[in-house]
């Protein structure tokens, strides 16, 4: 699903339920707003079953894109859902116009609030729409979907304080890297797997979170203490806060810096080490971190000043999460890695840039085929790794996406590939030859 998609399915949304304002249910017009949305959504229930809309702390997401910036139809969204005492909609396969009737019809005030309103559609026997409540909501989507979006919303406060020339809060960060570092401890693949996600539109804040996640992983497989592993988290999130005091062309010139556009550049870890100084609760591994995320491994890289310094070994585990999420972004000049590709990428600067010991423990926590690997099995089907056994990352599970002849499956499967493997996996796929958005297909 691409932002475009997102966008659009909001945009008609939100047109529908305000066309209500001025024509009835049965007006021409509305009937043509309905025939919108069912044109805007189906298409992408086609390949997902699921599509999710609600809200986290009143901005509202769709899937995995949070409406952090200005846009009017997600934030009259947020607002009406907050409104009838809704954390979100799902939208399933199969969706109805006759369904989709009956949900504008209780979102014009005909049917009640929260639990009242879900019952509502159940009574209707509206099977293609679910209204969610608060009540449920916490064991709805998965805990580390959870806590990746909940990431990306304390990311987001934190980079407006700074933009406002404030200090930040580092309360909910902290409590957020709690968190993370909790479930890295008992599912590290699952919250990894979440750091395929790359919103392009909001980059710089992905980006934190990702490095934020994938430090995790590789502090987890380097066995650190649950203490280290809060600090890689916290200085993955705040390691480019400094960017936010440069010039935003620079940060974001697509093409080769000039000497000097580089030289401002290399400001930005002491940038982010001046404004976390201020914050409470940092430690010193963490303004290691800040200050230290650009050194390579042999010392060379930036700041000059730092070279020196003895630095903590969690700046190293930083290094390889931020190259890693470098490498499997979609730049201008670069089509992403595989997650195999950019563990080989890593390894071929291993010993220079980055510290070939903490990368081979990585490699090998996340397997031969890490968590989001598109893969051919023996028998030529294919499918997405969206489990990694955390004891033997040998096994994994798999959900099938093409059958042998190359055929799309409208209803995808899973597989267990355990010791007694009926099917291996022969080779990785790039998902790109498919034409697949692998983050999809995670649950
Ligand atoms: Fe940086």
């Amino acid at each position: 699903m691409n932002l475009e998609q997102i966008r659009q399915v909001v945009q008609v949304l939100a047109a529908a339920i305000k066309g209500l304002r001025l024509y009835p249910l049965d007006h021409p017009a509305t009937a043509r707003q309905i025939e919108l949305l069912q044109n805007s959504l189906l298409p992408l229930l086609r390949n997902k079953k699921t599509i999710k809309l609600g809200i986290l702390e009143s901005t509202l997401f769709v899937e995995d894109y949070l409406f952090t910036q200005e846009f009017p139809a997600a934030q009259e969204l947020a607002r009406l859902l907050e409104a009838f005492d809704l954390v979100g909609l799902e939208f399933q396969a199969g969706l109805s116009a006759a369904e989709i009737e009956v949900l504008l019809e209780l979102l014009h005030g005909g049917g009640g609030k929260g639990p009242a309103f879900a019952e509502e559609l159940r009574r209707r026997k509206v099977e293609g729409i679910r209204a969610v409540t608060g009540e449920e909501e916490d064991d709805e989507a998965g805990e580390p979907r959870k806590v990746y979006r909940k990431a990306l919303k304390v990311v987001d406060q934190i980079f407006h304080d700074v933009r406002m020339g404030e200090i930040p809060s580092s309360e909910e960060a902290m409590q957020v890297v709690k968190s993370m570092a909790q479930l890295t401890i008992n599912e590290p693949h699952a919250l990894f797997a979440l750091s395929m996600l790359k919103d392009y539109d909001n980059y710089t804040f992905t980006h934190s979170v990702n490095v934020s996640v994938i430090a995790l992983a590789v502090g987890r497989a380097c066995a650190v203490s649950e203490e280290q592993l809060r600090s890689l988290g916290l200085g993955g999130l705040l390691h480019d806060l400094g960017k936010l005091k440069i010039d935003i062309n620079i940060i974001n010139k697509p093409g080769r810096l000039t000497d000097s556009e580089f030289e401002t550049i290399k400001h930005h870890p002491a940038f982010g080490a001046d404004i976390i100084a201020r914050m409470d609760g940092v430690t010193q591994e963490v303004m290691d971190i800040v200050v230290g995320h650009h050194l390579r491994y042999d010392r060379s890289g930036y700041p000059d000043k730092a070279r020196r310094n003895q630095v903590s070994i969690l700046v190293d585990m930083v290094a390889i999460a931020d190259s890693y999420d470098a490498i499997t972004t979609l730049r201008c000049y670069q089509r992403p890695f595989t997650p195999r590709g950019a563990i080989a990428r890593l390894r071929e600067v291993a010993g220079t840039s980055l510290h070939p010991t903490l990368i081979e423990k990585f490699a090998a926590a996340l397997g031969p085929y890490p968590v989001g690997s598109l893969v051919r099995l023996d028998n030529n089907e294919i499918g997405l790794v969206v489990k990694v056994d955390t004891t033997d990352p040998s096994l994994a599970d798999i959900k099938i996406l093409f059958d042998p002849s190359g055929q799309q499956l409208t209803d995808p499967y899973h597989l267990h590939l355990g010791h007694a493997q009926v099917r291996h996996i022969v080779a990785e796929v790039d998902p790109y030859s498919k034409g697949i958005d692998v983050t999809d297909y995670f649950d």
